[in-house]
Formats: structure tokens, sequence, C-alpha cells
């Protein structure tokens, strides 16, 4: 028998762990032209707004050594048009559904999360509250661990399903705000987000961004993000959705073994969409070779010194 690549995260159960980020593919209709999105144990979206935003104007992403860099600026349709346009392609869809949701104040979380409450196909909501591309609203209520619990706690009054805070790596202590979150009710935790990080261009002089700086992604930031996942998953009794860098399962195995029960996969998509779905597989190979018989028994088990 196969192994049992089933996980469960404050009662939802996902086909399998592995999901796409927030950002990487939109509101998953160009990706459902690759493959069907039941292959992915759930689709994360793009940030949601009160109001659609254009973001920052191009460019907006660029390449750098380990990864690439972007200030999108949080584009994206707004809550109107996400839920006449968007949900019902996404009703449709054999997948989870995590729609990630931003803010500029409190009051912004709530009133998106309010909406979406009505919306039984929405599974989950991920709070973005480490966007570190934008003045107000993100990382600034991120950072914070009085913000963080109280983001939370008010969300809590107007969504019933399962939330899962985004935490930031660009913070002083990110299991400080881990506990914030779960004392403000979070139900899972997802981390990390990207790192503030700059480029310049040496013929312009100019940097590579017109929002200047920009957040971190790839292979390059993952020794960060698995360092925060095991301070975190040693520190808090939340599930954590692991990020950063997650390309193969290699790295899909290491996420797990530091105390992942599911992970998100996002720069790799710009490379191979498919990426999710060849790492389920080849963790299914793995767990094989290792004689286990679900994905659940790698969560948590590193062997410390
Ligand atoms: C962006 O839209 O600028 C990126 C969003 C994020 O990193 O949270």
């Amino acid at each position: 028998m196969k192994p049992d690549m089933k996980v469960t995260i404050a009662g939802v159960e996902f086909a399998n762990p592995l999901m796409t980020a927030s950002g990487c593919c939109g509101y998953g209709e160009e990706l459902s032209g690759v493959y069907s999105l039941k292959h992915l144990g759930a689709l994360v979206t793009k940030s949601i707004t009160a109001k659609p935003r254009e973001g920052h104007p191009p460019p907006r992403t660029a390449e750098v050594p380990g990864g690439m860099l972007n200030a999108i600026g949080l584009a994206n349709v707004g809550i109107d048009r996400f839920i006449s346009e968007k949900i019902p392609f996404l009703q449709k869809q054999n997948t989870r559904i995590i729609v990630n949701v931003a803010g500029s104040t409190i009051h912004e979380y709530v009133d998106i999360c309010s909406r979406l409450e009505d919306q039984p196909r929405v599974d989950m909501v991920e709070l973005n509250i480490s966007c570190p591309n934008v003045n107000e609203g993100g990382m600034e209520i991120g950072a914070s661990p009085p913000m963080t619990e109280r983001t939370i706690r008010e969300v809590r009054r107007v969504f019933s399903r399962p939330i899962v805070a985004k935490l930031s790596p660009n913070v002083t202590s990110v299991v400080d705000i881990a506990k914030a979150a779960e004392q403000g009710g979070a139900d899972c935790l997802s981390l990390i987000n990207s790192l503030v990080g700059t480029s310049v261009d040496i013929n312009t002089w100019r940097p590579r961004l017109t929002n200047n700086r920009g957040g971190l992604t790839g292979p390059g930031i993952k020794p960060i993000a698995l360092a925060m996942v095991d301070a975190v998953y040693n520190a808090t009794s939340l599930p954590i959705i692991g990020i950063g860098g997650i390309s193969n399962v290699i790295d899909a195995v290491e996420f797990f073994l530091c105390g992942a029960t599911a992970l998100q996969v996002g720069t790799a998509l710009f490379i191979h969409p498919d990426a999710p779905v060849r790492i389920v597989r080849d963790l299914q190979d793995y767990l094989e070779q290792k004689k286990l018989s679900s994905i659940t028994e790698l969560v948590g088990k590193v062997r410390k010194y």
C-alpha cells in the first residue's frame, strides 16, 4: 500500500500536504491550465484587500542569486470582484481553498473575513500580517505581538473556520509573534514570508525594483525558514505550514522534520509550475524507502545533537 499523504490541520483534512504559496499563481485559473488542481493539497490565493489594488509599477520582480525579489504591492482584484469573479471558478476545484487576506488596518482584515464567512467553499483564511512591500498594515502588524494578537482576536469574532497567521521573518523574535498569534486564537501558523532585500543596477545606479526594496524568496532563504520553523515548533502547540525556498523532496523532508505539517511552494512554481505535484510523488517514494506509512510520521522528528 502507498504511504498515506493525508494531513489534518485544525479539523480540515487535506489530500496531501503540498500547497501553492500566496501570490505565486494568482487565483489558480492559469495553473489549472497546466494540471488539475485536484493534485494540490490546497490552493492559496493572492492576498485579497478591501479595495482593488494596482500594486507597484514595474519592474516589480528581479532575479537574484539564490532566488528572486518581489515588490508587487499587493496587486489584487479586491474582495467584491474576488467573490463575484474568482469564487465561481474556485468553487469548482477539487482541492482545499485558502484565501490570503491583507489589510492596512485591523478593521480591513475583519471586514474581508466577515465577507468570506459567507463563502462556504473557503476552507481557511491565511492572514497576511507579513507583507514587506506596503507602508501600512502587513509587516507593521506582524512585527508587533500586541497588534498580531488583536488582529487575530478580532478576525476570530467574524470568521468561524480556521485562521492561519502568516508570519514575517523580519522581526526580532518570530517566536514572540507566533505566541501572540496563538494567544489571539490562530489555528495554524504559516512561515516564513519574504526577507526584506534590494538589488541595484550598476549601469543605471537605480534599484532593480521601483519600490527600491522588496521581499527575497527562493532557495537562498530555506535555511532561515527551517530555523524559524524549528524554533516555532518547539515554542507553540499550533500546526505549522512551512514556506521558504521549497523546490524538491529534500527541501520538503527537511521542513517536515523541523516541525511543518504542510508546505507551501512559491518561487519554484515560476520554474516548474508542477513542483508541488512532483514533490508529493517523490515524498511517497521517500516514505516507502524509509518504510513509513504516513507523512505525519516525519513531523518534528529531527534528531538534535
Ligand atoms: C506583495 O504583493 O508585494 C507581496 C506580498 C507579500 O509578500 O506578502
